[in-house]
């Protein structure tokens, strides 16, 4: 009989050992028996015979083999895995779908949901190709996309009309930081009927159990936090068993197939995504703690930092943070803030985050809200320029003395 664990595994126990069937990685003790599933190339999966050929494709799930465009051990595994991350996901017999990037997997889940006719609530803090996909593709369709104030709960619900079959969250936003309350937005979009999308790619769930918080789709980059190395792409959608089969129809009729090398690195990112993003959120925190009590800064838009917008909600519904966030200087302009991040020595000037090492990006979001304005309600019409950082895994002293040194090319420039 297979050895049972005297307790309910914690997050930090399922992660070392989700996705690791024995069909997959070999018994112990039998030759081959390995910790990973080996990486499974496969396009052709070869059948005894023809009658076994005709019930290959009878029955659609991971874990049965039939075309390589469905998967192998190395991408079923990872799938599973991810799926155990989710509170009570596989037991009520719901799944995860893989991607070729994040910005596949939020096209992937907008498209199980909407049809011609239909509209779609987009958050207005939305990272932007999600917004490119709205306005350049899904109007092309016929799909109408309004866009609403992240913090609005009663505009938001008044912008839900029939033709709304799907909204679009992101919490907190990835650039300009706000903390949606989507226990309550899912609730008044579920009560119409509305899919609820949840781009969680912030806090994984680890940090925000999505699904049990309304979500009926969350969707992640597994580009970030999950891979952490800054060498792959890739993205997931999880959801319950109706929205799961919606997202593997979608998914396989667009030709959606990731390769296994990229879910073997995926899969090995995701085993220490625990521990790096404890080590980042604490980083974070006390770099922002640090940037907050400095003269140049006018605001640290960071949910985990006590008094920061969001920190109330970020407190009641998160289990967890992760090394995302901005700050912006006091009045100056673009060519003062591009000084500082031309002199810092340690960030990295790049697109993305979540990964081992420590990034920097110019913070300019207006031209990316419509339905809100930046600088958002509080914060001084002067006061627009900013950075976004994604904190590493270096030392936070390193960090806070680059920060340092660099704010004096700031006051310099
Ligand atoms: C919040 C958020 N969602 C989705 C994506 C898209 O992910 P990918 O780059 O893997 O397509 C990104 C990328 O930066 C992101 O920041």
């Amino acid at each position: 009989m297979a050895k049972q664990p005297t307790r309910p595994p914690s997050p930090a126990t399922r992660l070392t050992s989700a996705g690791r069937r024995p069909e997959w990685t070999g018994t112990p003790g039998q030759p081959g028996a390995v910790v990973n599933p080996p990486v499974w190339r496969a396009s052709t999966h070869l059948y005894a015979d023809t009658a076994a050929l005709k019930s290959g494709p009878s029955r659609n799930e991971d874990g049965r083999f039939y075309y390589g465009r469905r998967g192998a051990p190395t991408q079923w595994a990872l799938a599973e895995a991810l799926t155990e991350l989710e509170p009570g996901l596989a037991e009520a017999g719901g799944g995860t779908m893989l991607y070729p990037s994040g910005v596949a997997a939020i096209a992937g889940a907008v498209m199980s949901a909407v049809r011609p006719g239909d509209v779609l609530l987009m958050t207005d803090n939305a990272y932007e190709p999600s917004r490119v996909l709205a306005r350049h593709w899904l109007a092309e369709f016929g799909i109408e996309t309004r866009w609403f104030d992240p913090l609005d709960l009663a505009g938001f619900a008044g912008a839900i009309c029939a033709r709304t079959k799907a909204v679009l969250l992101e919490s907190p936003g990835s650039l300009t930081m706000e903390v949606q309350d989507v226990p309550a937005l899912a609730a008044a979009a579920r009560s119409k009927e509305a899919c609820v999308i949840l781009d969680n790619t912030w806090a994984s769930p680890l940090g925000f159990a999505a699904l049990e918080m309304g979500a009926d789709i969350s969707v992640m980059s597994l580009t970030k936090h999950v891979g952490g190395h800054s060498d792959l792409m890739m993205g997931s959608a999880a959801a319950g068993p109706e929205w799961y089969g919606k997202l593997r129809r979608t998914a396989q009729v667009l030709g959606q197939v990731v390769s296994p090398d990229d879910a073997a690195l995926a899969l090995r990112g995701l085993r220490t995504m625990g521990v790096r993003l404890d080590r980042e959120t604490a980083s974070a925190l006390a770099i922002a703690q640090w940037l907050a009590g400095r003269d140049e800064v006018a605001h640290v838009l960071c949910p985990m930092l006590p008094g920061a917008a969001g920190h109330e909600l970020w407190k009641r519904d998160f289990t967890g943070g992760c090394g995302l966030f901005s700050v912006v200087f006091k009045g100056r302009d673009a060519a003062a803030r591009n000084a500082l991040i031309d002199a810092l020595t340690l960030f990295g000037i790049g697109y993305s985050w979540g990964g081992f090492e420590s990034l920097v990006t110019p913070l300019d979001p207006a031209a990316s809200r419509s339905a809100t304005a930046w600088p958002l309600p509080g914060m001084e019409a002067a006061d627009r320029f900013g950075v976004r950082l994604s904190i590493g895994l270096e030392d936070p002293a390193d960090l806070i003395a680059d920060l340092e040194q660099a704010l004096g090319a700031w006051a310099a420039a």
